[in-house]
């Protein structure tokens, strides 16, 4: 039995018992809810007020984290212990954020005075391409392409667009998909001497990757010659020898230790783009905000502490209430990519079906993750969280002041982001329904078949992530947050966090798809389908 399946009897009884109450009820009953169910750190606000919990369930949830040895974890993780069981590695991006005077061993080893000359070199290099000290064969550099995906694409992405306030110097693109559209799109209209490309891969194999930064070094040498290439080009990854290979000099490699995972590499070299948009005084502030989450979530009580307190909340949606999917609904525009970042750190992380030690799980897992910037999101897929079948517990993001000059943009945002949670919690009954179309005049038959559709059960979860701005130090808290947060999930769970084995079938099984697909003649051991559509598509090309 494990911790989890220990607490889960205890568990469904305070969610039977809790199931009667609404939280209109609880919240007309306590008029210190919201001051119960809050949590700070740094400037960063936590209410989740608007849960279906008390404080009995509260503390069970805390003892289960207890008894499930997240302390400890947390310990082997910042200690460079090889948590990460299957690739027998440590996990410790955290060290790539630590302080001056930080420790961080690795078999022994001290990583700290590597992680900080690398650094040191990258963010030297971001600010001579940011100021045009280094440039191209035309010149200082207008625009960036960032090569890469996964983890070394949609970290840095989100990041670059969140921050989009901290800009100076060259355009940044980023170009991930092997579908020739991102990167013929992306060249278009850019000058070859003027741009400078960075091949982002922890491993320097990634075929997306690859094929688009041989498409990108075709592109450089067929403007400029040969010779230019080498100036238009740098690189970030693990692997020395391969970044030599490809021709990429020293002084524009930067590399990083393999106890840094690839949806933790951010704060690793694989930032150099967001280095270059913001800066390295930025990026060293987005480090800093990282530190200081690192630091609570090490230090703060349980009870008190935020990913620990979002950990819990997501093991009683989804393993006790049965919840299946969790939304991320950033209302702030330039965490537009924020659910698609949080989807690989999330679902990558914690999707997974056996335990640490290979056997099967006999509880859920990770979740859907899924989301959209509010406002738009409310013109889309809200009415399924308002009124749907499924309840989908909420993650609402907002800053209390906006960065834009524009406060009446601001006021409307917050008011909208806290309507919505709002809403959820407090729902709309028939008899409210039905009133207010009495009140509007309506006849009471139209009012019996419209009432109905107009009800809102109400009661359905969400927590609100308020902070004072989205500058580089928050913008670091919040994704600090969230990892820690999939840690902690993780550690319940008892699986691995931090491999990813099912991405690789998929790749296995293209990479011997492309032949056949390009001849239109698929091998006869693959299944019918699969060698009926090479056959179809075979024969729209021919047409
Ligand atoms: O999709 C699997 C994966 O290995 C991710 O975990 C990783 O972020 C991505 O591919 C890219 O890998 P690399 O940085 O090695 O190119």
């Amino acid at each position: 039995m494990t911790a989890l399946e220990d607490a889960l009897p205890g568990l469904l009884g305070h969610r039977d018992r809790i199931a009667p109450v609404s939280m209109r009820e609880m919240f007309r009953g306590d008029s210190g809810r919201f001051e119960r169910f809050t949590a700070r750190s740094g400037g960063l606000l936590l209410d989740y007020s608007k849960n279906r919990l008390d404080a009995d369930a509260l503390a069970a949830l805390v003892r289960l984290a207890e008894a499930a040895g997240v302390p400890e974890r947390r310990a082997a993780m910042f200690g460079g212990e090889a948590i990460n069981g299957t690739e027998n590695r440590a996990v410790l991006h955290t060290a790539l954020r630590a302080g001056p005077d930080a420790v961080a061993t690795v078999s022994g080893e001290d990583v700290m005075p590597g992680i900080r000359a690398e650094l040191d070199r990258m963010l030297a290099y971001a600010e001579a391409v940011r100021t045009g000290a280094i440039g191209g064969v035309s010149g200082g550099f207008t625009d960036v392409v960032n090569i890469g995906i996964g983890g070394s694409d949609l970290g840095p992405a989100m990041a670059t667009r969140a921050l989009r306030p901290y800009w100076a110097g060259p355009r940044v693109h980023f170009v991930s998909n092997v579908d020739g559209a991102h990167i013929a799109d992306t060249l278009r209209g850019l000058e070859p001497g003027t741009t400078l490309f960075l091949v982002a891969s922890k491993t320097f194999t990634t075929t997306e990757t690859m094929t688009n930064a041989a498409t990108a070094r075709r592109w450089v040498a067929d403007a400029l010659g040969e010779a230019a290439v080498g100036r238009h080009f740098a690189a970030m990854s693990t692997a020395q020898k391969r970044m030599a290979d490809f021709g990429i000099e020293r002084a524009r490699a930067f590399g990083f230790g393999d106890f840094v995972g690839g949806r933790y590499s951010l704060w690793s070299t694989i930032g150099l783009p967001l280095a270059i948009a913001i800066g390295a005084d930025g990026f060293r502030a987005l480090l800093r905000g990282a530190n200081e989450m690192d630091r609570h979530f090490v230090d703060a009580p349980l009870g008190h502490n935020l990913p620990v307190l979002m950990a819990l909340l997501g093991i009683w949606h989804r393993n006790v209430w049965g919840y299946a999917a969790h939304a991320v609904l950033p209302y702030d525009q330039r965490l537009d990519r924020f659910a698609a970042y949080l989807q690989q750190l999330d679902m990558e992380s914690n999707g997974k079906r056996v335990t640490t030690d290979g056997s099967v799980v006999r509880w859920a897992t990770g979740p859907v993750v899924f989301g959209e910037p509010g406002t738009n999101g409310q013109h889309a897929f809200y009415q399924l969280i308002h009124q749907g079948t499924d309840v989908i517990p909420t993650d609402f993001l907002v800053a209390a002041e906006g960065q834009d000059d524009l406060p009446e943009h601001h006021a409307q945002l917050l008011a909208s982001c806290l309507a919505q949670s709002e809403a959820l919690m407090w729902g709309k009954t028939l008899a409210e329904a039905e009133a207010e179309l009495i009140a509007a005049g309506m006849a009471p038959e139209a009012i019996a078949k419209l009432a109905p559709h107009k009800v809102f059960p109400g009661n359905r979860p969400s927590s609100t992530l308020l902070y004072p701005r989205l500058d580089p130090a928050m913008l670091g808290q919040l994704i600090a947050l969230y990892e820690h947060r999939v840690f902690v999930e993780g550690v319940i769970w008892n699986i691995n966090s931090f491999d990813q084995w099912g991405v690789e079938l998929g790749k296995q099984l293209a990479a011997g798809l492309v032949g056949a697909v390009q001849t239109g003649d698929p091998p006869e051991e693959r299944d019918g389908s699969t060698k009926a559509l090479i056959r179809a598509a075979a024969a729209m090309r021919a047409r």
